[in-house]
C-alpha cells in the first residue's frame, strides 16, 4: 500500500507529551508497519529544548519500547521507523523558529519530496493553540497559503478551548489560516469501534429505529466511570475539572450519536450537520433547572495531589439530566454519569424503553413493569450489544426473569484491530472528516458547559469515597 500513498510530513507540537508517547507514536509506528503510511514519510517532533534529531530518534525509541508491543518485537523496523523522525526546536511564540521550521520542512531533509503534504499536529494545551496557529500562518505554512501545491492539515487535540469564548476565538484564528476542510478536531472516543458502531446499529438494521423515540423510550443513561485518579494531572485538571474534560467532549459526543436524526448520507458534512443539530436542541441550564440535574463530587483524597489547591472545588465527577427540545426526544432524560476513582471503570450507554400498557407479570396492579427492556451498549471494557427483555422461569409459577441477548465484538470479529488513534490518524490522512468535530459542535458543546458551570457557580462538589459510585444525592441518576 506504502508504494501507492503520497508522501507527507507530519510536525507534532508537543512532542515530548504524555499523549505522544503513549498514542502518537505508537499509532504512527504501528500504520507504517501496516503499510499505511508512505515508505518515506517524514515526522518532525517540535518542541523548546535544544536537542539533536539523534537526540529524539533515542527519546521516540524509548517511548516506543515502553508503549508499543510491535515496536519492541521488531528491532529492524524500528531501526527504520526511528531513521523517518526529525527534530525543530521552537519557541511557542518566537516567529524566528517558525521560519526556521519552514525551511528545515522545505529542505526536503529525509528526501522524498515530503515538503509538500503537510499535517500538523497540536497535542499541547488549549492556550497555546492559538499563537501556534497564527506563527503557523505567518510563516507561510498555513491552509490557505497559495503558494503550495500539496495538502495542509492540521490536527487539533483536545481540549479545544477552555470555555465558549475561547473556542470561538481558536476557531476564528484556524480560520485566518485554515480552512474547515483542513481541520481535525480529535476526540479520540469517536475512533473507538463500538461509538462507530452506534449509527451502524441505529440505521443499518431496521428493528430498532421505529422505536427509537420518546414514545417507546422512558430514558438514556450514559456511563464513563474510571477506577482511578486524576494520575499526575493535577495541574490540568485544576484547570479542566471533569465537566470540561470528559463531559463536553466524549460525554456529548455519546449522546449526539445516540440521539441525531439519520443523515442525509454518509458525507462527513451530513453526518455533522446532524449532531450539530442535536447539541443546539440540548437545552441550556440555569439557576433552577440545575438544582434538580446536577450533582458534582469530588473524590477523596484530591486536594492532597501534586498540583492540586488544599481547598480546590475543582469536581471530579458530575451527574447530569440533559435535556432535548426536538420532537423526537421531548421529555426523554438522557442522564450522563462520569466521575474518577468510581468503582470500576466501566463506558456504557443504556436505553430503557417504556412498560408495555399491561403489567400481567409485576406486581398486581403496578404500573412499572417488573422487567424494562434495555439496548446496552458497551463501548468499555466490553465491547457489546445487549438487548435485556423478560423471560418465564421455567416452573409452575408465572415468574418474570430478565435475561439478555449478547453480542460481543471481540468474540464474534477476530483480527488485530485499530486502536482510536490508529483509525483517527488514518481518517486524517486519507481525508475524513467524518470523525472529526466540526467547529460548530464544539462551539454548541460548550455554550452547554458555560451554561451549566456558570449556574452552578461557587457551588463546592460533594465528596465521595475512592472507589465508590460518587457522591450519596447522586443516586437518583441510576
Ligand atoms: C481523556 C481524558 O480525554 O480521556 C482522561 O483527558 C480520560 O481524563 C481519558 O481518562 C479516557 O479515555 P480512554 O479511551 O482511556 O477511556
Amino acid at each position: 500500500m506504502s508504494g501507492t500513498l503520497e508522501n507527507f510530513t507530519i510536525v507534532i507540537f508537543g512532542a515530548s507529551s504524555d499523549l505522544a508517547s503513549r498514542k502518537l507514536f505508537p499509532s504512527i509506528f504501528q500504520l507504517a508497519r501496516w503499510g499505511h503510511m508512505p515508505e518515506n514519510f517524514r515526522l518532525i517532533g517540535v518542541g523548546r529544548q535544544e536537542q539533536s534529531h539523534e537526540e529524539f530518534r533515542a527519546f521516540v525509541r524509548s517511548r516506543l519500547l515502553e508503549h508499543s508491543p510491535e515496536a519492541a518485537a521488531d528491532a529492524a523496523r524500528l531501526d527504520s521507523f526511528c531513521l523517518r523522525l526529525f527534530y525543530a526546536r521552537v519557541d511557542l511564540d518566537d516567529p524566528a523558529g517558525y521560519a526556521r521550521l519552514r525551511d528545515q520542512i522545505m529542505s526536503d531533509e529525509g528526501n522524498g519530496r515530503t515538503c509538500r503534504n503537510l499535517m500538523f499536529y497540536l497535542s499541547i494545551p488549549p492556550s497555546l493553540a492559538p499563537v501556534v496557529v497564527r506563527n503557523l500562518g505567518a510563516a507561510g505554512l498555513g491552509g490557505r497559503e497559495q503558494s503550495c501545491t500539496g495538502w495542509r492539515k492540521l490536527i487539533a487535540e483536545k481540549p479545544y478551548g477552555h470555555d465558549l469564548e475561547s473556542a470561538r476565538e481558536l476557531n476564528r484564528v484556524i480560520d485566518e489560516v485554515f480552512e474547515e476542510r483542513q481541520v481535525y478536531r480529535i476526540d479520540h472516543y469517536l475512533g473507538k469501534e463500538p461509538v462507530q458502531n452506534i449509527m451502524v446499529f441505529r440505521f443499518s438494521n431496521g428493528i430498532f429505529e421505529p422505536l427509537w423515540n420518546r414514545q417507546y423510550i422512558a430514558q438514556v443513561m450514559i456511563t464513563i466511570a474510571e477506577d482511578f485518579g486524576i494520575r499526575g494531572r493535577g495541574a490540568y485538571y485544576e484547570e479542566a475539572g471533569l465537566l470540561r474534560d470528559i463531559i463536553q467532549n466524549h460525554g456529548l459526543q455519546l449522546l449526539a450519536a445516540i440521539a441525531m436524526e439519520p443523515p442525509v448520507d454518509l458525507d462527513a458534512d451530513s453526518i455533522r450537520d446532524e449532531k450539530a443539530k442535536i447539541l443546539r436542541s440540548v437545552r441550556r441550564f440555569n439557576i433552577d433547572s440545575v438544582r434538580d440535574s446536577v450533582v458534582i463530587g469530588q473524590y477523596e483524597g484530591y486536594v492532597a495531589e501534586k498540583g492540586v489547591a488544599p481547598d480546590s472545588k475543582v469536581e471530579t465527577f458530575a451527574a447530569v439530566k440533559f435535556h432535548i427540545d426536538n420532537w423526537r426526544w421531548s421529555g426523554v432524560p438522557f442522564y450522563m454519569k462520569a466521575g474518577k476513582n468510581l468503582a470500576k471503570s466501566v463506558t456504557e450507554i443504556v436505553i430503557t424503553f417504556r412498560c408495555p400498557p399491561q403489567n400481567y407479570y409485576g406486581p398486581s396492579g403496578g404500573a412499572a413493569c417488573s422487567t424494562p427492556n434495555q439496548v446496552v451498549l458497551g463501548i468499555q471494557p466490553d465491547e457489546t450489544v445487549a438487548i435485556r427483555f423478560g423471560a418465564k422461569r421455567p416452573g409452575e409459577q408465572m415468574i418474570t426473569d430478565p435475561v439478555f441477548m449478547k453480542f460481543d465484538y471481540r468474540g464474534t470479529f477476530q483480527g488485530e484491530g485499530l486502536t482510536p488513534y490508529h483509525r483517527l490518524l488514518l481518517d486524517a490522512i486519507e481525508g475524513n472528516q467524518m470523525n472529526f468535530i466540526r467547529k460548530d459542535s464544539v462551539e454548541h458543546s460548550w455554550a452547554i458547559i458555560d451554561s451549566l458551570k456558570n449556574a452552578i457557580d461557587g457551588q463546592a462538589p460533594e465528596l465521595y469515597p475512592v472507589h465508590s459510585w460518587g457522591p450519596e444525592s447522586s443516586r437518583i441518576y441510576g
